[in-house]
């Protein structure tokens, strides 16, 4: 997929410019070109001898270069590329993009390249969730701009947890090679999926609501995974912080009867991959205004009690798919997050929800699975349990939609 492209790979400042070594490898590995802008705040973190070595090929730092210009000049280094990657993308490269700022070559490349752009952004992420990068990413993505990451996790500079790490160097390459459609000759091409992902949100008042921990990690990796096979593949997502995968078609939905419709709207699909933790239950009657507490010393003296939720089942979608007569995809495949007999309680949901397969982790806090990168899990089908190592949940992915690939039957 990347074999024969060139990558222009601009480094900004962050600590996070090791990965993009990484990213140079495996890009080449996988046949792929790679020249690099280093901007002064790169140059910070990693050197041009470094980025030099591994991509084979010159480092360029200065706009005002003579020889750089007479050897090659912004306009063709920007334009030569088929895709100029920003890795890490601070907040401040972000900021100048969004402005059509130009003064470094970074810079100038970046307004003047009629290529596709993709960002890393990596930062603290007080700066990640401050409104005015929201706002600047806003303009990018509403220009074009593809965006990988950034991820959740602890920041290398100050231990602080949250949104700004990069995406990892396996996320940037994948990422890259869906931009490329480079699943047009995927095993899965001309094939659909359907993917549900991350937790729905159901509302008790307008300013409250019941929801759960899942992140929505696993389920965006398994639509990356089935998009880059060739997949066309629709994710129906609840809230979540994952960015969107590239080549994938996201509906961004909130609650489970609002996925169930997107998903039946979705249909007819080859495949459909449950992974979303939807709310089994909701408040039987959402309230119009915010449910007040009783005020201190009125007539009950402040001692009613607090209000009683009285919930009712939501749709069971992977049910409702599984159990189609008519338009049933050909693979339903189910998750299960269990925190106790994971096993045996997935064997058993496996044929009470009527899908074909299951997949089942464990959930329980010693796993660590909610919110993390890695997942161990079972793979329940008809023929028995198979049970896979502790990998990361893109590998799960990967190996998932591989699954699925050899398991469909012929278009
Ligand atoms: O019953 P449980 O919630 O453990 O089942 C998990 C599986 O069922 C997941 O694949 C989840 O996406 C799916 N599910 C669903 N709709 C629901 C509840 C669960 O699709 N209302």
């Amino acid at each position: 997929m990347l074999d024969g492209k060139s990558i222009l790979l601009v480094v900004t400042g962050g600590i996070a410019a090791y990965k993009c070594l990484e990213v140079i490898r495996r890009v080449r590995e996988k046949g792929a070109r790679v020249r690099c802008i280093l901007t002064r705040g790169g140059a910070n973190f990693v050197t041009p001898l470094a980025l030099g070595a591994l991509s084979e090929d010159r480092v360029f730092q200065d706009l005002f270069s003579l020889t750089d210009e007479h050897e090659i000049g912004h306009i063709r280094l920007s334009r030569e590329a088929d895709v100029v990657l920003v890795a890490p993308a601070s907040a401040n490269v972000l900021a100048k993009m969004a402005a059509g700022q130009a003064d470094d070559l970074a810079t100038t490349a970046l307004l003047a390249t009629d290529k596709p752009i993709m960002v890393a952004p990596a930062m603290n992420p007080a700066m990640w969730a401050h409104p005015a990068t929201r706002a600047n990413m806003a303009i990018l993505e509403g220009r074009g701009v593809h965006r990988v990451g950034p991820t959740e996790g602890a920041m290398a500079e100050s231990g602080e947890w949250g949104l700004g790490r990069m995406a990892e160097p396996d996320a940037i390459v994948a990422a890259l090679e869906s931009l490329f459609g480079g699943a047009a000759d995927g095993l899965l091409k001309d094939r659909r999926a359907l993917v549900t992902s991350g937790p729905t949100h159901e509302a008790i008042d307008p300013v409250r609501y019941l929801a759960n921990r899942s992140s929505g990690k696993q389920g965006h990796a398994v639509a990356t995974a089935l998009a880059r096979l060739g997949a066309a593949t629709t994710l129906v997502s609840g809230p979540t912080h994952q960015p969107a995968p590239a080549g994938v078609h996201l509906v961004r939905v909130e609650t489970a009867r609002e996925m169930l419709d997107a998903c039946l709207a979705a249909l007819p699909v080859d495949v459909a991959v449950m992974a979303a933790a939807v709310a089994d239950w909701r408040p039987a009657d959402a309230a119009r205004n915010k449910l007040k507490k009783p005020a201190k010393g009125g007539k009950s003296g402040g001692k009613s009690a607090p209000p009683a939720l009285k919930l009712v089942e939501n749709p069971d979608i992977l049910a409702t798919l599984g159990g189609r007569n008519e338009g049933r995809p050909q693979l339903v495949v189910g998750f299960a997050a269990e925190t106790d007999a994971v096993v045996e309680n997935a064997v058993a949901k496996r044929r009470a929800k009527g899908c074909d397969w299951l997949v089942a982790n464990d959930v329980s806090a010693a796993a660590a699975t909610f919110g993390g990168d890695d997942n161990q899990v079972h793979l329940i089908t008809a023929d028995g349990v198979e049970e896979w190592p502790k990998i990361s949940k893109s590998a799960v992915a990967e190996r998932l939609a591989q699954r699925i690939a050899e398991t469909l039957e012929p278009a």
